[in-house]
């Protein structure tokens, strides 16, 4: 039987996950993957007062992280502080002493993975990065090692824990923002910073990594459009609940040709009847379209303590079987910036939501129409609600058909301009 002395960096929400499910699944995994593996340190900031520490036997804690580098039994780290910094530096000090890493670090991955696979090639140790999206969705794994006969043309889902957490809340209960993100919190489904939740960070960190690997060529965070979920309003949720849409972030990521891509991170209105509109709570769930197998959707826990470890003890015993110089690394030909040829597309196409306060006058409309033609969007339906009385204005909602993103916004510049329009209230981008 093959022994693997573990050290784990950060013994918070996932770290202390890792460390159960290793304790918990450790006959298991004894017997089906004929290898024993055991957490011989665990890296915190504070022997006293550190969160989990009854956990563990205190001899396991320590506070330098030179007791893990030094010890020659340690083959596998295990980084779950988050974040860039210390989390880089620590990831490839690891790897420049030949030890393999396994992160769920999306942050530090999106934003450094050059760095880091080439100190891992350097001294043939392994990188392994399975929870950095999806939580306890094997979405990684799905695309590197199933999905590697496919010429795949997009990646489409909910991705981030957090805010499908609170829309669904807000959906279904009515509740307030405030409220349901201080639930998430708790529940250790956010990130020590939410607001890398909920104004799409995290969504972008994860895009990048899973569009990289889909379409096989580096796509950088600067290059993904972003919008996080902070200005989705409850008269957005009502008024897509009265259409019969569901308002979900999603991360879209679409080959438009061989080389131009679409990257993009938004709140997007959903039909009820499409799949993604029934994922609810902290569920994740991923769309993949690729020219074999057609389409794949991936289905879990994209967050929380023992689905996140289900992924990273996944890994650890991948790279527990695997010699060292035989670890798989990416073979992306754009290792440090996106290829010429690889075009970012800014003006894709989408029908949209529209949602306006305007003068309740005659000829209002036909003046909206009139601008909405002059820029090529055609109008799918419509709704007009709220007249207020008292202010003499009313609420249109507005479903496009497909329409240019640049026409789109164009159009919308001239509808401010118009004195009949008072505010738009929303724009969002609807995927059927
Ligand atoms: P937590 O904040 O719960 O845990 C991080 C831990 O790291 C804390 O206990 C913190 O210590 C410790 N830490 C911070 N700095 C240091 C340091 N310099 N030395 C030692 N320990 C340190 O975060 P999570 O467990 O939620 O997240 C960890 C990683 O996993 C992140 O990259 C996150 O994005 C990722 N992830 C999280 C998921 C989740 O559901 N939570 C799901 C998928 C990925 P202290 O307690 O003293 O602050
Ligand atoms: N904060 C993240 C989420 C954790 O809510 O999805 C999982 O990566």
């Amino acid at each position: 039987m093959k022994t693997t002395k573990i050290a784990i960096l950060g013994f918070g929400t996932v770290g202390s996950g890792v460390y159960t499910v290793l304790q918990q699944n450790s006959e298991l995994i004894r017997h089906r993957q004929l290898l024993d593996l055991s957490v011989k340190r665990v890296l915190v900031r504070d022997l006293l007062h550190g969160r989990n520490l009854a956990l563990a036997p205190m001899e396991t804690f320590t506070t330098d992280y030179a007791d893990i580098l030094a010890d020659g039994e340690i083959s596998i780290v295990v980084e779950c502080i988050g974040g860039v910094n210390p989390a880089k530096d620590y990831i490839l000090r690891a790897l420049q002493a030949g030890k393999t890493v396994v992160t769920a670090n999306k942050e530090v991955l999106s934003k450094h993975w050059p760095d880091l696979e080439r100190a891992a090639k350097e001294t043939g140790a392994g990188l392994y990065f399975e929870a950095s999206v999806g939580g306890g969705i094997p979405i990684i794994r799905a695309l590197n090692d199933s999905m590697q006969a496919n010429n795949i043309s997009r990646v489409m889902g909910i991705i981030n824990g957090t805010t499908n957490y609170i829309l669904t809340k807000m959906t279904n209960e009515g509740r307030a923002y405030e409220e349901v993100l201080k639930e998430a919190q708790a529940l250790g489904y956010a990130e020590a910073d939410p607001s890398a939740d909920v104004d799409g960070w995290d969504c972008v960190y994860k895009l990048s990594i899973l569009a990289s690997i889909a379409f096989h060529a580096r796509v950088n965070i600067e290059n993904i459009y972003r919008e996080g979920i902070s200005k989705v309003s409850a008269e957005d949720i009502a008024a897509a609940k009265e259409l019969g849409y569901t308002i979900k972030l999603l991360a879209i990521g679409k080959k438009q040709d061989e080389k131009l891509l679409e990257v993009r991170v938004h709140p997007t209105m959903l039909p009820n009847s499409h799949p993604l509109s029934s994922v609810s709570g902290p569920f994740n769930a991923i769309f993949l379209t690729g020219n074999a197998v057609d389409d794949i959707m991936l289905y879990g826990r994209g967050a929380g303590m023992l689905p996140t470890a289900s992924a990273v003890v996944s890994d650890v015993i991948v790279a527990a079987k695997t010699a060292k110089g035989a670890h798989p690394y990416m073979t992306f030909n754009n290792e440090f910036d996106a290829p010429q040829w690889l075009k970012n597309q800014k003006d894709w196409t989408s029908s949209y939501f529209l949602r306006m306060e305007v003068d309740d006058e005659l000829g209002v409309l036909s003046k909206i129409a009139g601008v909405f033609a002059e820029y090529g969007v055609s109008v799918h339906s419509l709704m007009q609600k709220n007249e207020n009385k008292a202010n003499g204005s009313a609420e249109l909602i507005f479903i496009t058909d497909t329409a240019r993103e640049l026409s789109v916004q164009n159009a919308l510049c001239a509808l401010r301009a118009l004195p009949c329009v008072r505010e738009i209230k929303s724009v969002m981008r609807v995927e059927e």
